[in-house]
C-alpha cells in the first residue's frame, strides 16, 4: 500500500518507528519528516503536505503524528476529502476505516506508547471501508457538511 508518514517535532521520534514498522511489512512510503525533532515546527505544515498528498492520490492512506495528535487531526481534517482520525486504541483505529472511511490516522507521540501505537498502525492499516449501506448514508451527510 502507498502509506505517507508525517510528524512535527512533538511527533518525533515516533515517526521513524512507524516507517520502520510499515517498510519491513512492505509498504511503499512517503516521508514527508521531520527527521529533528529539536527544531520547534508547525503540525499545520505537515498536515497541509499529507493531507494534499491525499487529495491528489499520490499515496491511499497517511499516518500524521503531533504531540497529542490532536492538532494535527484538527488541521487534515480541513482539507476536503480528508478524513482525519485521532486514534488511542486499535477499535477506534480499524472502525475509522471500516465504518468512517477515514484516510489518515493520527497519533500523539506524547501520550501514546510506541508498541501501542505501532498496534494501532497496523489495526488502521489492515482495515477497510465495509461499504455497507448506513456507512455510506452516514458519510454522504459528511461530505456534505464538508461543503459549508
Ligand atoms: C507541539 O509542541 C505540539 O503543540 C504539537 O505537536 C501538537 O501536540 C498539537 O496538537
Amino acid at each position: 500500500m502507498r502509506i505517507a508518514v508525517g510528524a512535527d517535532h512533538g511527533g518525533y521520534p515516533l515517526n521513524e518507528r512507524v516507517i520502520e514498522e510499515l517498510r519491513t511489512a512492505g509498504h511503499e512510503i512517503t516521508d514527508f519528516g521531520t527527521h529533528d525533532g529539536s527544531i520547534s515546527d508547525d503540525y499545520p505544515d505537515y498536515a497541509r503536505e499529507l493531507g494534499q498528498a491525499i487529495q491528489r492520490n499520490a499515496v491511499e492512506i497517511g499516518i500524521l503524528i503531533c504531540g497529542s495528535g490532536v492538532g494535527a487531526s484538527v488541521a487534515a481534517s480541513k482539507l476536503k476529502g480528508v478524513r482525519a482520525a485521532l486514534c488511542g486504541d486499535t477499535y477506534s483505529a480499524h472502525q475509522s476505516r471500516e465504518h468512517d472511511d477515514c484516510n489518515i490516522l493520527c497519533l500523539g507521540a506524547r501520550v501514546t506508547g510506541v508498541e501501542l501505537a505501532l498496534e494501532i498502525v497496523r489495526a488502521f492499516v489492515a482495515a477497510s471501508f465495509t461499504g455497507e449501506e448506513r456507512h455510506r448514508r452516514r458519510l454522504k451527510k459528511v461530505l456534505e457538511i464538508e461543503k459549508l
